[in-house]
């Protein structure tokens, strides 16, 4: 097994039941995933940062259409909270797409992934602190259940614990820009949701 396993709060919840620990583990994957591409070269470089771009794309799509809704209606404060949030997504999206463009192998990449990667786990601790320890004292248990299965469709538009021989580098070429991963994922999850959530 090369799989990463880094534990993490959250992880003595079932991931099937509840939505905070099942982005927990996302954050966690998230963190792996930008190991993987900063300690590779070439195709397995290439074939990492195509599984974080996946990951990152439909993970935040899941927040934007999931959580975020949630904490703004529910939550003390939650307005400005989701306000700061989404303008942290909206920058780590721009970054993303521009680097879905760049060659792996470009002197510029690794620089700006860093960039990127601290960004994205500055935000994810925001979301931490500010939002998913308050979501679960604000819903119930069935609460964070129909959200956990509204962020398991999001997930299945990205296979990141890849099965052997499934997800190797040439596969991975055609998948379509970032916009049109996150318009897919969205739909999904709102199919989950039912309706408009
Ligand atoms: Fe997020
Ligand atoms: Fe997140």
């Amino acid at each position: 097994m090369s799989e990463l396993h880094t534990p993490h709060a959250g992880d003595d919840r079932a991931e099937d039941d509840d939505v905070v620990a099942l982005l927990m583990r996302q954050h966690g994957d998230i963190r792996n995933l930008f190991d993987e591409v900063e300690a590779t070269t070439g195709e397995e470089r290439r074939d990492a940062f195509r599984r974080l771009v996946r990951l990152l794309a439909v993970h935040e799509t899941a927040e934007e259409e999931v959580v975020h809704p949630f904490a703004r209606r529910r939550l003390p404060g939650g307005e400005q909270v989701v306000e700061d949030r989404l303008a942290e997504e909206r920058a780590a999206k721009e970054t993303l797409a521009a680097l879905d463009e760049m060659d792996t192998d470009d002197p510029e990449f690794m620089p700006r992934l860093r960039a990127l990667r601290t960004d994205v786990q500055e935000h994810a601790r925001a979301e931490e602190r500010y939002e998913f320890t308050h979501i679960r004292r604000s819903t119930d248990v069935t609460g964070l259940a129909t959200m956990a299965k509204a962020v398991k469709a999001a997930e299945a538009m990205a296979p990141t614990r890849p099965h052997p021989g499934v997800e190797s580098g040439a596969k991975n070429v055609a998948l379509g820009p970032v916009a049109a991963l996150m318009d897919r994922t969205k739909d999904a999850v709102r199919r989950a949701m039912g309706g408009d959530g």
